[in-house]
């Protein structure tokens, strides 16, 4: 292919490439296929400098001092964001004949459980991130397992791959098998150890994972609730009300508590930096909550469809101002690739009465995730200053597609054609911070 040098070396070269660039400046709204919010820059030149960041974005080709890759006529967006996955879960993706209760009793734990291993947690650390890229996912916010073992491969892993990453020691003490369990005590002088580790070094920041209230006792929500007001910018990440069952089991655990989401806001778990996946069973008076605390909804549609769990509310949460962004929640969800995952997303939709555009799609994934993160000056898009996180795909592969993008008459058609026809075999290749990580061969 392109024979560049530049790949996987540890500082970028000052390159510039030439692609047709999309990527968002504003929110584009739910529905409207026509809409000022994109930014469409056919032919022009992206420029990343030695830092790694985006120097400029130019109609005209730069100087001589410019490592310059002319890829016409293949699309150039941010790198995706998955603000959903766990990282030991590529073991069971794709598992047969269950929802989520029975999911993570018959395949996720045992998976989990051999996470505690450093070496095998290494090496799954290695091929989980490099399948993330392989996918077209730059950044991600991720689950690893209860063992710091896993947590510590993850953030070495993405330290050395120069990737935004989010993530933290999972806490479980309760309703899961012994060698998958830890303690109050033991797991907050971990995650105090852990922060102090690795959150804001370079490129990675700490999130407090508590699995799930199914499997966190009262007392360690409280101490996820007491790290998070010592760690102001620290994030928290959990699954909310995603499935039927867990949210009965939810109200016969709390009874004390209005609703599912409502045992989170009591222990202090809902921050502006707080990424809850599903919510596909919640209330107007849950959604009220999540506005006014800033904290993000991932809709994860592959799972949804997959594990049977239900109809996401996209319309209602917009409508209510709740963030939400789009991730793969892989291995409920069976594919990494967001692609897929926005299709899925339009299908589930589609369900509900709502035909997303393509550009809600996209921005959710991409600049609409930066910015529930409060992410939106690193990552997300094509802009100079941020960081030069950017995916070169191929606008259709295989004869289907080939034709059908042949046949596209607007922007709009062509970007919804391709969304709901590619995959990862789509991606040509895949930048992190300007160093070349990922490039099909
Ligand atoms: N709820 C608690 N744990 C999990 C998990 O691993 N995957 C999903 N989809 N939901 C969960
Ligand atoms: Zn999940």
């Amino acid at each position: 292919m392109s024979g560049l040098s530049v790949r996987g070396r540890a500082a970028p070269v000052p390159t510039a490439i030439l692609a047709d660039l999309l990527d968002f400046q504003a929110d584009p709204g739910l529905v409207d296929p026509i809409s000022a919010a994109v930014r469409w820059r056919p032919a022009h030149w992206l420029l990343i400098d030695a830092t790694g960041r985006i120097a400029a974005v130019q109609p005209e080709a730069p100087g001589d001092d410019w490592l310059k890759l002319d890829r016409s006529g293949q699309l150039l967006m941010p790198g995706f964001i998955d603000t959903h996955v766990h990282s030991p879960q590529l073991d069971v993706i794709a598992s047969w004949g269950t929802e989520l209760l029975d999911w993570l009793e018959r395949y996720t734990f045992p998976a989990e459980a051999r996470h505690a291993d450093p070496d095998f947690a290494r090496a799954a650390a290695a091929l989980f991130l490099d399948a993330l890229l392989a996918h077209g996912s730059t950044s991600a916010v991720v689950f690893p397992t209860v063992h710091l073992a896993s947590t510590e491969a993850l953030f070495e892993a993405a330290r050395d791959r120069g990737m935004r990453l989010v993530t933290g020691k999972v806490l479980m003490d309760r309703n899961a098998p012994e060698a998958l369990r830890d303690d109050v005590v033991q797991a907050e002088r971990d995650c105090r150890a852990q922060i102090a580790r690795w959150h804001g070094v370079g490129r990675l920041a700490y999130a407090v994972t508590p699995r799930f209230a199914v499997t966190s006792s009262p007392a360690q929500l409280s101490m996820a609730g007491r790290l998070l007001a010592d760690h102001p910018g620290v994030y928290l990440q959990t699954h909310v009300a995603e499935n039927r069952a867990e949210v009965a089991w939810i109200a016969e655990l709390f009874p004390e508590a209005r609703s599912y989401l409502d045992v989170y806001a009591g222990h202090g778990l809902l921050t502006e930096r707080s990424v809850l996946a599903h919510g596909i069973w919640l209330d107007d008076a849950d959604r009220r909550l999540l506005q006014q605390t800033g904290a993000q909804i991932a809709f994860c549609p592959s799972s949804n469809l997959f594990l049977g769990s239900g109809l996401f509310g996209w319309q209602q949460a917009a409508a209510q101002g709740v963030n939400v962004s789009l991730a793969s929640d892989v291995g409920g969800g069976t594919s990494l690739a967001m692609l897929r995952n926005l299709a899925d997303g339009y299908k589930l939709q589609a369900m509900a009465g709502q035909r997303l555009s393509a550009w809600a799609l996209l921005h959710a994934a991409t600049r609409g995730a930066a910015q529930a993160l409060r992410l939106d000056q690193e990552i997300g898009s094509l802009e100079p200053g941020l960081m030069a996180d950017a995916c070169l795909w191929d606008w259709a592969v295989g004869p289907v597609a080939l034709r059908r993008d042949g046949l596209a008459r607007e922007l709009h058609e062509r970007v919804f054609a391709w969304m709901m026809l590619g995959d990862e075999r789509n991606l040509v290749e895949c930048w992190v911070g300007g160093v070349s990580r990922y490039l099909r061969t």
